[in-house]
């Protein structure tokens, strides 16, 4: 990467950073993912997340090293059947690989990634289990489920700057310990904790949409259209993922293990990298406040530069906030616009989207979102129609319902502040 893409790429990712701050991911490392070489690199990136503030659980599995230490073991619906005299292979292979991954994160050699990084990693009863029992005339024997979570103490390592680490075993109250499916554990977990996303690392790099182009967004539902050309691995990743967001988890996202750097490509920055789960829903456009111009100036600077907007100042922006709306999209503002009311009439102005996020880029036509929250604040307030002056944009507001109008047909007070120099088009739509 030239100096110049680096400090581009790192300036660009300042929103994440303070989106990410503070929020909780639970992350779901299999025993594929830690077998691979590239499982050093996926540890110093969630290093570099736990540093920049995220709340960091990570739930291991180690189906493939349980696979060579358990030959021949029976399995039903992809979940291992796990006999009584198993348990202490199951526990002795699931310790290996917890205190595999403490290691790598205790490393802190010169010239790599952690020195001088001291990070703590906890581990600990958090989990109680119960039987997952008969199962279409199966018995499950030791393989269990989440019973309940211990989240206070969870939430409280969390807080204190720990990393919690979560191997797939949970205790009944009787002492006896469980053998759980870890995919699934990951997603109870992201569950009870009401995360704000569950990440998961699998072997495949994305789902593809019939074209065999990069899907960058599916909903829990459209995410079972993909299971057939999935494996059964993938798939059960996929199907936790999804309830873990029908469930309240904002986001899901799963990414390649293989891919170097693909969890920071996937956070901070606007394409990601894999494929993330989120509900289908509106993002949010909400009233703007004070803390916004900041976010505000930075998207519509541009934009002015190249004629697009009027320009506005800072001060003008702070006295005139209340005009305004933005739009989010996983806590970072990418978009806004004004309403001012003048009689009848309401002017829409200001309408910018951050260049990443147009054309749906995040899953969601920020634009015609912002345009319809401004058309309904517009009726809330009295207008009986929208107006709107633009240079650049003229068609894409026809294709939304404006038609081309004369500027006497704007209302007085804005009709002596035309401004016949800039010669922007005068657009109408009516509402209600
Ligand atoms: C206009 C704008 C707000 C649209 O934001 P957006 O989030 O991309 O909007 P949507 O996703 O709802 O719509 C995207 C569609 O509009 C089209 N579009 C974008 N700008 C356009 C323009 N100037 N003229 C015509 N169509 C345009 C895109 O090509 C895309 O079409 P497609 O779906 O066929 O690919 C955004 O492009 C922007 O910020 N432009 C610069 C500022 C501006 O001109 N504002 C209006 C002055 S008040």
């Amino acid at each position: 990467m030239k100096t110049n893409d680096y400090s581009q790429w790192f300036r660009g990712s300042t929103p994440y950073i303070s989106a990410h701050r503070g929020k909780t991911f639970v992350v779901y490392l299999g025993g594929d993912a830690l077998a691979h070489p590239n499982i050093t690199n996926i540890v110093h990136d969630l290093a570099l997340l736990h540093v920049l503030g995220v709340h960091l659980v990570l739930v291991h599995g180690g189906r493939p090293q349980l696979d060579a230490a358990l030959p021949g073991s029976a399995s039903h619906a992809h979940r291992r059947i796990t006999q009584p005299e198993h348990m202490d292979t199951v526990t002795g292979v699931y310790g290996l690989l917890r205190s595999q991954l403490e290691g790598l994160f205790s490393t802190g050699l010169p010239n790599t990634p952690l020195h001088n990084v001291d990070i703590s990693v906890v581990s600990g009863n958090f989990v109680t289990a119960k039987p997952l029992g008969v199962l279409d005339g199966v018995d499950h024997l030791f393989t269990g489920q989440l019973r309940n979570l211990d989240n206070t103490r969870v939430q409280r390592l969390l807080d204190a700057n720990n990393i919690v680490l979560q191997s797939p075993l949970g205790f009944s109250s009787s002492g006896q310990a469980f053998n759980l499916a870890s995919e699934e554990l990951a997603a109870d977990i992201s569950i009870a904790l009401q995360a704000d996303k569950v990440i998961f690392f699998d072997e495949t790099e994305h789902l593809n949409a019939a074209d065999g182009q990069r899907e960058s967004t599916v909903t829990p539902s459209s995410v079972e259209d993909h299971f057939g050309a999935l494996s059964a691995t993938t798939a059960q990743r996929f199907s936790a993922m999804a309830r873990a967001v029908r469930a309240g988890v904002t986001k899901a996202h799963q990414i390649s293990f293989a891919t170097d750097g693909g969890l920071l490509q996937e956070l901070f920055t606007a394409d990601g990298a894999g494929t993330q789960i989120i509900e289908e829903k509106a993002q949010p456009v909400r009233a703007a406040k004070l803390d916004d111009v900041g976010d505000i100036v930075e998207i519509i600077r541009p934009l002015e530069e190249s004629g697009a907007l009027l320009r506005r100042s800072r001060d003008r922006l702070e006295q005139e906030i209340e005009h305004f709306m933005v739009a989010e999209v996983d806590g970072v503002t990418v978009g806004c616009c004004a309403v001012y009311l003048h009689g009848e009439q309401a002017e829409l102005a200001c309408v910018a989207v951050s260049d990443l996020y147009r054309r749906g880029s995040a899953g969601v036509a920020i634009g015609a979102n912002l345009l319809l929250a401004a058309e309904q604040h517009a009726m809330q307030v009295g207008a009986t129609g929208l107006f709107v002056l633009t240079t650049q944009t003229q068609d894409w507001f026809e294709e939304r319902g404006f038609q081309g109008g004369d500027v006497n047909d704007l209302p007085e007070t804005k009709q002596s502040l035309y401004n016949w120099q800039r010669g922007s088009k005068v657009l109408f739509k009516s509402l209600g």
